[in-house]
């Protein structure tokens, strides 16, 4: 077997539930095991975690369990919110496995014959919470702040002094070793500063793996853990397996645990004769709502929350594109619900549904034929091309944000594409058909394009995506081939379609995400009733609150010849809104335009269908032209 590419997140503690942290880094896991898949390569993706330790056995006891009973139960729950979520590992692993003791006794017993372990006595504070000690006098952790207890214990220690030069060296000659560039910074200036021996052995607790050799001592947590990297692969069980994946290729970890992988670990492994890891990419840490996620301040967002409230895409697009990875980043509802719906319900959703949908009304729901090519389509077809360049090269650099966002540049020329083609024009006049097929093929194979490329990240849209093409294909098995212009066969039929992205309401999210908005009071008006404006004074009008808003959603009421129901997006709400413009609009062109609202009216009742607003227009000999504006304005902006 070849090498395989490598990459593993924490092991996660198992003494609560995983949180919107851990899904992070394990959300980020996936995506680039994703992307390296679809790039042609054999990837192993372990996850897994780390379930010794004081700080386990206190869990255990305070929830009057055993420490078994504790990890097993939290155990499941990660590996339940992984698949939920939809992520996708080819290793996890328990460090309370057998296989995982028998790596560690074997990691240990490779170090000790290099004469790296030898016998001594450890005091010091301790942090039970980070399980580890604190520099001499502290009596606070330098990590995370909570005070240390006083501990004195025979010890084995690692030579970790002997690494330093080596260590040095190590980083030197591999610039890249950790990313980003400012972590490894930090790192090379703490080693240089120099290094004391570690204590890799307990006796203060027994939940833990006993040394081979002299079992009135455990393995001290860390060194345990780490080994997880090891074991999860076949390290002291099956060589063969082993070989095909280390080195890993990326490690991910948060800030906080940068110390144990980017020092210990490359010394535990130089001792042991491995090679170190390639890469340890350091992610930043999440607050939510402007403030450090805690359960007493009452803002820590669990995966279950999460999931309850939202598609798994949702979770995972928010995540990996407000943020480059190396960041922090700050969680807050409202943030995540302007970007998911303004950029997976109206960007790409919308561009998806509406292309669809018009393949459906004049093609029969059948790809067409595309004739000649011309210049606009050609610049198109460029720019698809591109941007699958420029994606690939940033997403093999990890820019995962970056590559996104270079990924919407290409959804948003598309919208254009179709706005300066105007396929709905087109359909009126027979003799255009050929341009027709020409421009819905083109905008169709470029929505291929995009949901190949941001299938790493957003796996359920992706499938959906590929689904209403008509594609059978799995999006987990694409390959480069498919990243290519003019996969999209002419002459298939295309699935059922419907909306890609669902459209997220923030009030109900902050409320719990499960029941539905209050219905405001409705009020019977007759259609079109306006009295001619007479001279106002500034008050009133302010008393007049105009938004800007982006049409999400356009169709027409049955037996009115005027009216479109619209829905509007405000930034923070969607609203319905009736409009008497459909003699002068086709529901296709209107989604993604931005409009202006009235947004106080009261709302009121045309044909039977509620309309919360109204759309300011022109009115230009009878026919209606719509204010809108030239540069993007953001969602919810007044009118003043
Ligand atoms: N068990 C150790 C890792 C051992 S690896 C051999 C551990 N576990 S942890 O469950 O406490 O943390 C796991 C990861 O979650 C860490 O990478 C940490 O940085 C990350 N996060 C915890 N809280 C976080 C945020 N609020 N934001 C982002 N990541 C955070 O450490």
């Amino acid at each position: 077997m070849g090498k395989q590419f490598y990459l593993t997140t924490p092991l996660y503690y198992v003494n609560g539930v995983p949180h919107v942290g851990h899904v992070y880094t394990t959300v980020i896991a996936d995506a680039i095991a994703r992307f390296k898949r679809l790039q042609g390569q054999s990837v192993c993706a372990l996850t897994g975690t780390d379930e010794h330790g004081l700080k386990i056995e206190r869990a255990a006891r305070e929830a009057g369990l055993s420490p078994q009973e504790l990890t097993d139960r939290y155990a499941a729950e990660f590996q339940r919110t992984w698949e939920r979520l939809g992520l996708k590992f080819d290793a996890f692993i328990r460090t309370t496995e057998e296989r995982h003791a028998k790596a560690v006794a074997e990691f240990a017993r490779r170090i000790k014959e290099k004469g790296y372990i030898y016998l001594g006595e450890y005091s010091g504070n301790y942090c039970v919470s980070c399980e580890a000690y604190a520099p001499e006098g502290e009596d606070r952790c330098p990590d995370c702040g909570r005070p240390t207890e006083f501990m004195k214990e025979e010890s084995y220690f690692f030579k970790l002094s002997a690494f330093q030069e080596r260590l040095l060296r190590f980083y030197e000659t591999h610039p890249d070793f950790v990313l980003p560039s400012t972590r490894m910074n930090e790192i090379v200036s703490f080693v240089r500063s120099g290094l004391r021996d570690v204590s890799i052995s307990r006796t203060s607790f027994r939940w833990g793996i006993p040394l081979p050799d002299d079992p009135r001592h455990i393995f001290y947590v860390w060194f345990d853990a780490l080994t997880g990297y090891l074991s999860g692969v076949g390290f002291g069980t099956d060589e063969a397996a082993f070989a095909a994946r280390w080195p890993a290729d990326v490690q991910l970890i948060g800030k906080d645990i940068l110390r144990f992988h980017a020092v210990y670990w490359p010394a535990f492994l130089m001792a042991a004769g491995l090679e170190p890891p390639r890469h340890i990419l350091v992610n930043g840490w999440w607050t939510v709502e402007g403030e450090k996620m805690s359960k007493s301040r009452g803002n820590f967002i669990t995966a279950e929350e999460l999931l309850a409230k939202l598609p798994a895409d949702c979770i995972k697009y928010f995540l990996l594109r407000e943020i480059p990875i190396g960041g922090d980043g700050d969680f807050s509802w409202e943030a995540l619900v302007n970007r998911c719906n303004s950029e997976l319900a109206n960007d790409l959703g919308n561009l998806a549904n509406r292309t669809l949908k018009m393949i459906d009304n004049y093609f029969g729901g059948v790809v067409p034929e595309k004739s000649e090519d011309e210049g606009g389509d050609r610049e198109l077809i460029r720019f698809s091309q591109e941007t699958v360049a420029l994606y690939r090269e940033q997403f093999e650099r990890l820019q995962v944000s970056k590559a996104l966002e270079t990924v919407w540049e290409l959804v948003a020329a598309a919208n254009r594409y179709l706005v300066a083609n105007e396929p709905w024009a087109l359909a009126r006049d027979a003799a255009k058909r050929g341009r027709l097929g020409t421009v819905l093929y083109n905008t169709a194979e470029t929505i291929r394009l995009i949901a190949a490329m941001v299938s790493p990240v957003l796996p359920e849209g992706a499938q959906a995506i590929f689904r209403q093409l008509g594609l059978d294909r799995e999006v987990g098995a694409l390959s480069t081939e498919d990243l290519k212009w003019g996969k999209l066969p002419a002459g298939s039929r295309l699935g059922e379609i419907e909306a890609v992205y669902p459209r997220l309401d923030l009030a109900a999210l902050r409320r719990g995400g499960k029941e539905e908005p209050a219905s405001p009071p409705v009020e019977e008006t007759r259609e079109g009733a306006r009295e001619e404006p007479a001279r106002i004074s500034i008050e009133d009008f302010g008393k007049v609150e105009m938004r800007v808003g982006r049409v999400v959603a356009a169709e027409r009421i049955p037996k009115s010849q005027k009216l479109l129901k619209l829905q509007v997006d405000l930034g923070s709400e969607t609203r319905q809104v009736v409009a008497g413009i459909a003699e002068a609009y086709a529901p296709e062109e209107l989604p993604g335009k931005l409009v202006v609202v009235v947004t106080n009216l009261k709302p009121a009742r045309l044909m039977g269908v509620e309309s919360n607003g109204m759309i300011v227009a022109a009115n230009v000999a009878g026919k209606p032209v719509l204010a809108t504006f030239t540069e993007d304005v953001p969602l919810g902006t007044r009118l003043t």
